[in-house]
């Protein structure tokens, strides 16, 4: 059983970190030790048995800091289990069908030997960083898209893997 897990995220506007606090708290109910984390702030994956990584979506990349936490810890990924999540769509499409991951997510997933990965919606509200961002809010296509029924049983599903109990 792989008790200790890093739910690691990159996040610009703070929606990918509630993924992951969702994510986190799901494999705590399901009997492991897990914490969410800022991809940036991790300098070691040695204390960890497994890693969930997810990542805010920009111009079609994954955030730079699961980027750099990618090449960064490129080693110790390859040697752990390892889920990869993107946050990015602001419309239903996320809840409707599988997104497949970004050209630069699929490569890393190739390289790590990564294969479970998965699109979650996204979320641009007011007050968002940048200038693209408040045109995209205010042309009122913005929103919150997050599917936190999808997350919690996603989750849930990493949590069996890693021989959690069922939580529900
Ligand atoms: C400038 C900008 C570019 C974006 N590009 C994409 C994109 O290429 N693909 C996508 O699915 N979502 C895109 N989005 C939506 C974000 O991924 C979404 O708001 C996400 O939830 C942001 O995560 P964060 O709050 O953790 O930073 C973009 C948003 C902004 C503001």
């Amino acid at each position: 059983m792989a008790d200790n897990v890093l739910v690691a995220y990159a996040t610009k506007n703070g929606s990918t970190a509630e993924i992951a606090e969702a994510v986190a708290e799901v494999l705590r109910k399901g009997g492991l030790t897990a914490e969410a984390v800022p991809a940036g702030s991790v300098t070691d994956l040695a204390s960890y048995d497994a890693v969930v990584l997810g990542g805010g979506l920009y111009a079609g990349r994954w955030h730079k800091d699961a980027r750099r936490f990618v090449r960064r810890h490129r080693r110790a990924l390859t040697e752990r289990p390892v889920w990869f999540f993107s946050s990015g769509p602001l419309d239903a499409s996320a809840s409707e069908r599988d997104i497949p991951p970004v050209p630069g997510v699929r490569r890393a997933m190739d390289k790590l030997g990564v294969t479970e990965y998965v699109t979650f919606g996204g979320r641009l509200e007011e007050g968002a960083e940048g200038r693209i961002a408040r045109m995209i809010v205010q042309s009122g296509k913005g929103g919150d898209f997050r599917d936190f029924a999808a997350i919690e049983s996603w989750a849930e599903r990493v949590a069996r893997a890693l021989g959690g109990q069922r939580v529900r």
